[in-house]
């Protein structure tokens, strides 16, 4: 039986044999001694392996490159160098794989963003992308953990879907006919009777819809499942194929769900805080001298909750600023988003967004201009969750798809549910992807997913 590195570095069982393996990121030395750095993935850190060549046969010990992958048998001993507080003295070692130091892509330290993502497939065994993804377990766990203490239930809604839950048309397809032979009707349309379910059928671009079903009888929901958007944008917040967390709480208000978004992602960011220190120190040293102290200044205040209008009259005042001019009734630019969080130095909770520029499920407010909807804006990242207080009235929803052009006869069920014991209800998204670049301080949302689905790209 092996030892982890993480559990061989924490522990005071000098003296002993122990097993590690794990892969080699470096290896140093003279013709006497060597230094091999091990890691296996469970911490940032290496543990230190010391090699007395004389008792290593030379050819063997030659296998040993960066990027081969070594059972290490020795004694754990308290360590003389600096920087570690163990390193094993090698009696056996047995080469699993070795890694051609003329191809093997990781050679030296420093490679770019760019270089990495063509890598993918090798990119989890850099220090950075170790602790992205420990760091992205962490979060998931927390995200059920928090729930789950405050007796939300996790439902799991459909991936393949009939319907657009957003009205954004940014849908991909599923289908098993045959695109070279597309089965019509008479008057010439594709005919999807003919089609795997017998209708039209699309990946989902989010849970709520069906969440929504789930609140009305459990009360207090999540999901947390992957989400699919064919908007073809390529910025460094956008992906095609992204995660989404979507709590759903019969008998909360507007003003309920941004409490619970506010506590939700302070929590999140304390639990990173605790339990990945040294994940977040390395990428705090190599990439972000100001993410610890960003990450704590989030946990530390209140959230600056404003209407948009409030915000659209601060906008304005510094339009000559933006690239795209503010006026009542715009989307706001991540330009805006930014300079809002900026002036209030922290995150911002908007509300009341005029109806237009939001989707058909919000709750209309009497002005018959605005819909209770809230954005939660965060310092680099812009918008990080979106919700809102759904419209439980069956007039007023049925009016409003009506006018949107939302097909009844895609969503007659979620109509139902204001026909049927209908009540206040209120809900929201938050992209946990946008939460990884906020808690690990990467610039590309390429770089917080292990293999990112993005415009003409899906290799891997
Ligand atoms: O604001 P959105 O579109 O809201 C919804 O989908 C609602 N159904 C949520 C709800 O009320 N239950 O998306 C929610 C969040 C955004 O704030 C953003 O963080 C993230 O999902 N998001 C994306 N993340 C990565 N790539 C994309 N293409 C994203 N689109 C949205
Ligand atoms: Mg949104």
């Amino acid at each position: 039986m092996h030892t982890k590195v993480a559990d061989l570095l924490s522990s005071k069982d000098y003296n002993n044999d122990v097993t590690a393996k794990g892969w080699v990121r470096t290896k140093r030395g003279n013709k006497n001694i060597n230094f091999i750095a091990l890691n296996d993935g469970s911490t940032i850190h290496n543990i230190q392996i010391v090699v007395e060549l004389a008792n290593f046969n030379e050819e063997l010990f030659k296998q040993i490159t960066t990027g081969s992958c070594l059972c290490v048998t020795g004694t754990l001993v308290q360590s003389q160098g600096q920087g570690q507080s163990v390193e094993m003295q090698a009696k056996t070692i047995e080469v699993y794989g070795t890694a051609d130091a003329e191809t093997f892509p990781l050679q030296k330290k420093g490679h770019t963003m760019e270089f990495l993502r063509e890598i993918a497939h090798l990119r989890p065994r850099t220090n950075t992308f170790g602790a992205v993804l420990r760091l992205r377990h962490h979060m998931a766990f927390a995200i059920h953990k928090y729930f789950n203490d405050k007796g939300f239930f996790y439902v799991h809604t459909p991936i393949i879907t009939g319907s657009d839950a957003e009205g954004a048309g940014e849908l991909f397809r599923v289908t098993t006919l045959d695109m070279k032979n597309l089965p019509k009707t008479p008057e010439g349309a594709i005919d999807y009777k003919e089609d795997f379910f017998g209708k039209e059928t699309k990946l989902t671009v989010s849970g709520q819809l069906e969440g929504e079903l789930t609140a009305l009888a459990l009360g207090l929901i999540y999901t947390f499942g992957p989400t699919f958007r064919a908007e073809n944008s390529n910025t460094p917040r956008h992906l095609a194929e992204f995660w989404m967390i979507e709590p759903e709480m019969a008998f909360y208000d507007i003003t309920d769900n941004m409490d619970l978004a506010e506590d939700m992602l302070k929590y999140l960011i304390q639990y990173a805080l605790d339990n990945a220190p040294a994940d977040l120190q390395f990428l705090n040293d190599m990439y972000d001298k100001e993410l610890l102290a960003r990450l704590k200044s989030v946990t530390e205040k209140p959230f600056t909750r404003l209407n948009y209008t409030e915000a659209v009259e601060i906008l304005v005042k510094n339009n000559a600023k933006f690239e795209f001019k503010v006026e009542w009734g715009i989307d706001l630019q991540k330009e805006h988003e930014n300079y809002l969080v900026e002036h209030f130095k922290g995150p911002v909770i908007l509300t009341n967004y005029p109806r237009d520029i939001k989707a058909f499920y919000m709750k209309q407010n009497d002005d018959g201009k605005t819909v209770r909807a809230m954005d939660v804006l965060f310092p680099w990242i812009g918008e990080i969750i979106g919700g809102s207080q759904r419209e439980e009235n069956y007039d007023k929803l049925y009016a409003r798809m009506n006018e949107m052009h939302i097909p009844e006869k895609d969503l007659w069920w979620y109509l139902e549910t204001r026909k049927f014991g209908t009540c206040p209800h209120a809900g929201f998204g938050l992209g946990f992807e946008r939460l990884m670049l906020f808690v690990t301080g990467m610039t590309n949302i390429r770089d917080v997913i292990p293999f990112p689905r993005t415009p003409k790209n899906a290799e891997f």
